[in-house]
């Protein structure tokens, strides 16, 4: 197929033959600018959300080895990208996470590391993970109910465990943390105002994200959960503050129980609001595949090339080529068929 340069693209002009360019910022096929990895070290999570994992066992997984992620990382540094998220399954679960986290931070250009994580190391892992060099991080969370927690999550889920890892964060001293909280109708809406002033009692910004149709469940809309908000005691105001990805933000206070607090609040509107527009980021999935997109159907095998002895120059190359093909909105609204499922790529 010959490539042509979409309406607006103003990167570098394709070779004479029509081919992709091989160099220059690394461009998606709507002239997106990608800066942004999410890495994902393992398929296996210790927790079973009803939303992300599929049910039974863990697959038989056969990650990238530590040096093919350093490799990875050092083609997509050398691209372009600056902010790396590693992601899982659970990545606490990887045994060498330190070491990752090192070798990431010690890849020229990356400037940036952020991890998510469902909490459940993090009481023993948040000093650790701040001085191997991760400066954001993203906990799950739900629910304060710990019956709760377990039924959405399963029962390796317990909330005081979660806590702590919380509070530990806190105390060393991470750049940012961040409270993701999937909304799911019938499960969580009336809890939302309170893990916003939960989450605002350390400094974290509390996070609604609809529910992406990987599973059962039924999601609640990005503008009624800021009504739900309203209706439990959260005042919202705009917000300019802006992170990496697709999430926007609103300041929040609420003067519950006479004590006033106020924090950010944000908002990942994945079904209803334009949520594409803005993206920066390329995934790469356990087992190694880019996906270019959460919701589409095409990867391009790392792994496979790897193995099979290519350059590091042809990795780039099939990077680059997955990017232009990436169109311009998910699939998701479509239907799950040859979607993967959340827990194989982190979200
Ligand atoms: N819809 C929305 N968010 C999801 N996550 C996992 N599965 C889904 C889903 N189906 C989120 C979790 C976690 C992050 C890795 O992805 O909240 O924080
Ligand atoms: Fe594990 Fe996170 Fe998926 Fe829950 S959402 S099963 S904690 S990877």
């Amino acid at each position: 197929m010959i490539w042509t340069a979409p309406i607006g693209y103003n990167g570098p002009v394709s070779q004479p033959d029509g081919a992709p360019p091989v160099n220059g910022p690394l461009l998606d096929g709507q002239g997106r600018k990608i800066q942004y990895l999410r890495l994902s070290l393992t398929d296996r999570c210790n927790f079973r959300c009803s939303y992300c994992a599929p049910m039974g066992p863990d697959r038989q997984e056969d990650p990238l080895t530590r040096p093919e992620l350093a490799r990875v990382v050092g083609v997509f540094a050398r691209l372009g990208i600056r902010r790396v998220r590693l992601t899982g399954g659970e990545p606490t679960l990887r045994r060498e996470l330190l070491d990752i986290v090192r070798d990431v931070r010690a890849t020229p250009g990356i400037e940036e590391i952020a991890l998510t994580t469902n909490g459940h190391a993090l009481a023993t892992h948040a000093l650790l993970l701040r001085e191997a060099g991760v400066t954001r991080l993203n906990v799950s969370l739900d629910t304060l109910d710990p019956q709760k927690l377990q039924r959405i999550s399963g029962r390796a889920a317990t909330l005081e465990r979660i806590v702590s890892g919380i509070e530990a964060a806190f105390r060393v001293g991470f750049a940012s943390v961040k409270l993701n909280v999937v909304v799911v109708r019938g499960e969580n809406e009336d809890e939302l105002g309170n893990l916003a002033r939960f989450a605002w009692r350390f400094g974290a910004t509390a996070r609604f994200i609809e529910l992406m149709p990987f599973g059962p469940g039924k999601p609640v809309p990005t503008a009624e959960v800021k009504r739900l908000l309203e209706a439990q005691g959260i005042r919202l105001e705009p917000d300019a503050t802006r992170g990496w990805g697709p999430a926007y933000h609103m300041r929040g206070s609420s003067a519950v129980g006479g004590e006033a607090t106020s924090g950010l609040v944000g908002f990942i509107g994945a079904m209803t609001e334009n949520f594409c527009d803005g993206c920066n980021r390329v995934r790469v999935g356990a087992d190694g595949s880019l996906r270019a997109c959460l919701g589409g159907r095409d990867r391009a095998p790392l792994r496979e090339l790897i193995r099979a002895g290519a350059s590091d120059e042809e990795i780039a190359a099939a990077v680059r080529a997955a990017l232009l093909a990436k169109g311009e909105k998910h699939e998701m609204p479509r239907g799950g068929s040859g979607l993967l499922p959340m827990i194989g790529s982190g979200g």
